[in-house]
C-alpha cells in the first residue's frame, strides 16, 4: 500500500510538462557520446554534473563508444529496451535517437523523468520493493527486451538482485548492461551486502567459469539459469578518474 505523498508526487508528476522527443529535432550528432552529451547524462563526457546544481565539474563516464560497439548492430531494429534508474531521462532521450524504431521504457523509484513520446514509457518501480515488481511485471505484460541496463543505485544487494529479477526479461540474444559495476568495491557505502555477496567482478569471473558461489540473493537454480543462459560476458573500462583511480565499469552481458 503506497503512502499518501507517494500519490502525490504521482499526481504533480503526471500534471509537469514534458519534452515531447517526437517534437524535437536533433542536428545530425556524429557519435553516441555527443548525444549523450548533448542531453546532459554522465554517460557521455565532460557533461555538466546532472546531479548536483551547484557543482561546476565536469564529469562523464565516456561510454558511448562502449555502447556503438555492441549496439550499433540494432540501430534500425524495432525492439524493447529498458533502463533501470533514469534520474531526468537524459540517457533515455539519448537512447530514443540512438535506436530509431526502439520501444524505449525506463524505471526509477523518483519522479523526475523530464521526456515524453509515443515511443517512450516511464514506469515508477522501485526494484526493491517486491510489490512494485509484481506492478511492473503486470503492466509489462510478458514483454521481452533486447537491452536492459541497469544504471540503477549502484549498491551491491541492488545490483545482483537485479540480475536476478531483470536477465529473465531479456530476448535470446539480447545484452544485460550493467553500469558502473564496481562502485561497490570503490565506495565502502554501496557494499550493502554484510560479506554475504562476492563483489560483482567476482561473481562475473565465477559466471564464465560456470561455477557455483556463495550468495543468499543468487540460489543454485539461479546460477544454473546464469549459466545456462549467458553467452558471453565483456568488461570495459570508461573515462571517469577520481580520488586517483578510474572508476568507470561497465559490462555487457550477452543471453544465448
Ligand atoms: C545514476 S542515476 C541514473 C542516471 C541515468 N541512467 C542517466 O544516465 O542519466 C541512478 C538512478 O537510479 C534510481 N534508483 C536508485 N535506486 C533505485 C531503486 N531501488 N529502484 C529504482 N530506481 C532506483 C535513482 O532514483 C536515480 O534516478
Amino acid at each position: 500500500m503506497k503512502k499518501l505523498s507517494w500519490y502525490y508526487k504521482l499526481f504533480i508528476f503526471k500534471l509537469r510538462r514534458k519534452i515531447n522527443l517526437d517534437n524535437l529535432i536533433l542536428n545530425k550528432k556524429k557519435s553516441l557520446n555527443e548525444v549523450f552529451n548533448y542531453f546532459g547524462t554522465d554517460k557521455g563526457i565532460n557533461v555538466k554534473n546532472p546531479y548536483s546544481k551547484f557543482s561546476k565539474k565536469q564529469i562523464g563516464h565516456g561510454f558511448g563508444k562502449f555502447y556503438e560497439k555492441y549496439f550499433y548492430k540494432f540501430k534500425n531494429d524495432n525492439f524493447n529496451f529498458l533502463e533501470i534508474g533514469i534520474w531526468k531521462g537524459a540517457s533515455l532521450a539519448s537512447f530514443y535517437f540512438y535506436f530509431k524504431k526502439a520501444f524505449i521504457y525506463g524505471i526509477d523509484r523518483n519522479f523526475k523523468n523530464n521526456y515524453s513520446s509515443k515511443r517512450l514509457e516511464f514506469i515508477y518501480c522501485n526494484t526493491t520493493s517486491v510489490s512494485d515488481l509484481i506492478d511492473l511485471k503486470k503492466k509489462l505484460r510478458k514483454k521481452k527486451f533486447k537491452i536492459i541496463i541497469d544504471d540503477g543505485s549502484h549498491l551491491l544487494n541492488d545490483i545482483i538482485s537485479n540480475l536476478k529479477f531483470f536477465f529473465k526479461l531479456l530476448d535470446k540474444g539480447g545484452y544485460y548492461v550493467i553500469e558502473d559495476f564496481n562502485h561497490p568495491k570503490y565506495f565502502n557505502y554501496l557494499n550493502d551486502s554484510n560479506n554475504k555477496e562476492l563483489l560483482v567482478d567476482v561473481i562475473i569471473e565465477n559466471l564464465k567459469k560456470k561455477k557455483f558461489f556463495k550468495s543468499k540473493i543468487l540460489s543454485l537454480k539461479d546460477q544454473k539459469y546464469l549459466f545456462r543462459n549467458i553467452k558471453k560476458i565483456n568488461l570495459h573500462k570508461g573515462s571517469m578518474v577520481t580520488l586517483k583511480q578510474n572508476i568507470s565499469d561497465i559490462l555487457f552481458i550477452e543471453k544465448v
